[in-house]
């Protein structure tokens, strides 16, 4: 059995935050940030939480699906700004759509996260374990970020996406996940709640940090190898692929990217300009608003890639 996608569905919040906005609180500039990310604005949550914006992108999705909540057995939320620890934002979801009949639970995998969420779908349904999964990004990242660092506040945002995936006769198809551990240090953020850690006074610790380089480097280079890894399991090229849909961290990642495969950038749809990276948001907000759109034909071959903090990446094929 393989999931097939019924339904997309997001949910961003309604402040709009542009650069210049974010130049009167740190020394920055609309070109610097522009030139060296492609971001223009972001979201930034006021009333919205994560569970918010998650439950409404789940909603939107099951109602483009015509399938109901409670046929739905398995919701997988991934997301590392969840407001609270327990309960698991999939099971506030769960609650606040009534999907009575789904187990539910977190991933943190960061931006890889909606990936490795996508990818343990697919697994439960092949292995018979679920029939109908709702797999979500949802994140407030302006909770995680430091507010005085010019040099990670520019480029996160906040919202939700959310794919509904359906069991349907068909061969799984080929996917990659990894992880390397021994570069965890690239990007990290403490736990304020830690006993005995500097964090829970809120200092600097608390908040994302970044070695912006390495992290560079590091999608570059892994990305380009899972998608490869998938195309030759699959037995096809980059050419046979309608869409790239990459995790929106970086304009500049996601070029060299389509360089590194030798394929022509409008096949890598992007939309960070406007919101920013979401973390394990930003591939089904962008998968969502392609769907919208109508850029998606029955058969079409798109290839999804993740990567973050972890550091962790991975790639899946999907027939739309
Ligand atoms: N505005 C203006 N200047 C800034 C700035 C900002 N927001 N942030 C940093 N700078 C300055 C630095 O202080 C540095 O100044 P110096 O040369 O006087 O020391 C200069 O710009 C260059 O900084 P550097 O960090 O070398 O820039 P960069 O070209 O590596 O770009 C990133 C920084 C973060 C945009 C880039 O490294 C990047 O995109 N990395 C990947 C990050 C990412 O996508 N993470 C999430 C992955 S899921």
């Amino acid at each position: 059995m393989i999931g097939k996608i019924y339904g997309t569905g997001s949910s961003l919040p309604k402040r709009i935050v542009s650069n210049d906005d974010l130049a009167k609180i740190v020394d920055t500039n609309d070109t610097w940030i522009r030139e060296r990310t492609g971001v223009a604005r972001r979201r930034i949550i006021k009333e919205e939480t994560t569970v918010s914006m998650a439950t409404e992108a789940a909603q939107k999705a099951l109602e483009q699906s015509g399938i109901a909540a409670e046929e739905v057995d398995l919701i997988l939320v991934s997301t590392i700004s969840s407001e609270v620890i327990l309960p698991c934002t999939a099971c506030e979801v769960q609650k606040n759509i009534k999907a009575v009949n789904a187990a539910a639970f977190d991933i943190n995998a960061a931006c890889a996260g909606f990936l490795f969420g996508y990818n343990t779908a697919q697994a439960y349904i092949a292995a018979g374990m679920a029939k109908t999964v709702l797999v979500i990004g949802s994140e407030s990242l302006s909770n995680l970020v430091n507010w005085k660092d010019r040099s990670t506040c520019i480029l996160f945002g906040d919202g939700a996406g959310a794919a509904v995936l359906k069991a349907e006769k068909g061969k799984l198809l080929p996917s990659v996940s990894h992880s390397d551990g021994k570069k965890g240090e690239a990007l990290t953020c403490l736990s304020r709640h830690r006993k005995g850690s500097p964090a829970r006074t809120r200092d600097l610790q608390a908040y994302m940090q970044m070695d912006g380089q390495s992290v560079f480097k590091f999608a570059v280079k892994k990305v380009p190898k899972a998608v490869k890894e998938v195309l030759e399991e699959a037995g096809l090229k980059a050419d046979d692929i309608d869409y790239f849909i990459l995790h929106q961290a970086n304009r500049r990642i996601v070029e060299a990217v389509a360089k590194r495969l030798k394929t022509d950038i409008e096949k890598f749809p992007m939309n960070l300009e406007e919101y920013g990276n979401t973390s394990s948001a930003s591939i089904p907000i962008l998968l969502d608003e392609m769907n919208r759109k109508g850029k998606f034909v029955k058969r079409q071959k798109i290839i999804l890639a993740g990567f973050g903090a972890g550091l962790s990446w991975g790639a899946a094929l999907l027939e739309w």
